[in-house]
């Protein structure tokens, strides 16, 4: 039995941590924003090497209010990836905005820029790369079109916490960075959140007054805003996770090379780390080929109690809400194949060694 993640682990080892910074929490009263919320924004900004960030209830919101405060409006196009979570997309859409989706690199899952160029009409306004599964996507190549078409970049770092390219975290190389603090990402809460990071002050002072309602002073409103501040408890928690990060990042990393060295000469197509990039490996993601059959492997998995999953088993682009977009199957091809064959393989901190080996055994036997 190998479980694909297991939260509880890491709380008995953070418990002694964790209990009394809630506790001190409960008893001060402070239940909204407040001090704490201070303190971590500015240690987050910190590690990610930018001037601001600003909390939010979770990695979705961070997404519609960075959106808002970089000017998106109805009727504006995104450049988005097809394979990822439907959060950059959905929140495109439910602005009156249109995702343009592009296809990917079938090796690192990411966004192609060479197919972004093409894609760019007079009423593109930005693009939103997703760094996918903890590896940064190609940002050099999207800056340099980003500035030459004049829009901005939204970095969507929900699965990346702590990834970097050439030194430079994931969320500080573009006008916007997008986190979510779900339980199960590289840096969890114990509920939702979600952060945007910035190096802009008018951006970062937007987002501000986004999350509370739109409100440019108390009880007066600009804008229409929402209510979506990231919860106190849960910045206090975070505040106590957040240093422990890089040595999480960096037992995520030594359990991918693990299953890279036990899985090497298999058939399966391995992830990759491109040049100058810190993979975080949200996911240890294989593509197992067509002819090998993804089924057949994941009911041996099955069989010997070996949590594993597809991320993602459709792509955005053929999605029922996306229908009127004009997609068809064969459009994105890359992803739709990508959709195919990748399978997700149990990856986080405190797995051990001999569930690595377990696993890899286990994919090994499925051949
Ligand atoms: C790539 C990506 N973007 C956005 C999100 C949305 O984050 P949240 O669930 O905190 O809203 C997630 C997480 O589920 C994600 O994986």
């Amino acid at each position: 039995m190998v479980p694909l993640f297991d939260l509880t682990r890491q709380y008995q080892l953070l418990k002694a941590e964790l209990e009394p910074v809630v506790l001190a929490q409960l008893e001060s009263g402070g239940y909204v924003l407040g001090p704490i919320m201070d303190e971590l924004e500015a240690q987050c900004a910190q590690e990610l090497g930018v001037s601001h960030t600003v909390g939010v209830a979770n990695g979705t919101d961070a997404l519609q209010i960075s959106l808002r405060a970089l000017g998106l409006k109805a009727g504006d196009e995104i450049i988005t990836t097809p394979f990822s979570f439907y959060s950059a997309a959905e929140v495109v859409a439910d602005l009156g905005a249109v995702p343009i989706f592009v296809d990917i690199e079938a090796d690192t899952l990411n966004i192609d820029p060479r197919q972004v160029e093409a894609a760019i009409t007079p009423r593109t306004r930005g693009l939103i790369p997703v760094h996918i599964f903890g590896l940064p996507a190609n940002m050099d190549a999207l800056r340099a079109i980003a500035k030459k078409h004049d829009l901005f970049i939204i970095e969507d770092c929900a699965q990346a916490w702590g990834a970097s390219l050439n030194g430079h975290a994931a969320g500080s190389m573009s006008e916007a960075g997008t986190f979510s603090f779900f339980p199960t990402k590289n840096l969890g809460a114990c509920g939702e959140g979600g952060l945007i990071s910035t190096n802009s002050a008018q951006v970062a002072e937007k987002c501000r007054q986004l999350r509370v309602h739109g409100q440019s002073r108390r009880y007066f409103y600009d804008e229409i805003g929402y209510n979506s501040r990231l919860h106190t408890l849960q910045a206090a928690i975070l505040k106590v996770k957040m240093p422990h990060a890089r040595d999480w990042n960096a037992s995520r990393r030594r359990h991918a090379a693990h299953y890279a060295q036990l899985l090497e000469g298999t058939p399966y197509a391995l992830p990759v780390e491109t040049p100058g990039a810190y993979h975080v490996y949200h996911q240890y993601t294989l593509r197992v080929p067509q002819e090998l059959g993804r089924e057949h492997i994941m009911k041996t998995l099955a069989e010997r109690g070996i949590g594993h999953a597809i991320y993602y088993p459709h792509p955005l682009h053929l999605q029922p809400v996306f229908d009127h977009l004009g997609y068809k199957p064969g459009s994105l091809p890359i992803s739709e194949t990508a959709c195919e064959e990748v399978l997700s393989l149990p990856i986080f901190p405190e797995l051990r060694e001999d569930e690595v080996e377990q696993v890899a055994a286990a994919l090994k036997a499925a051949l």
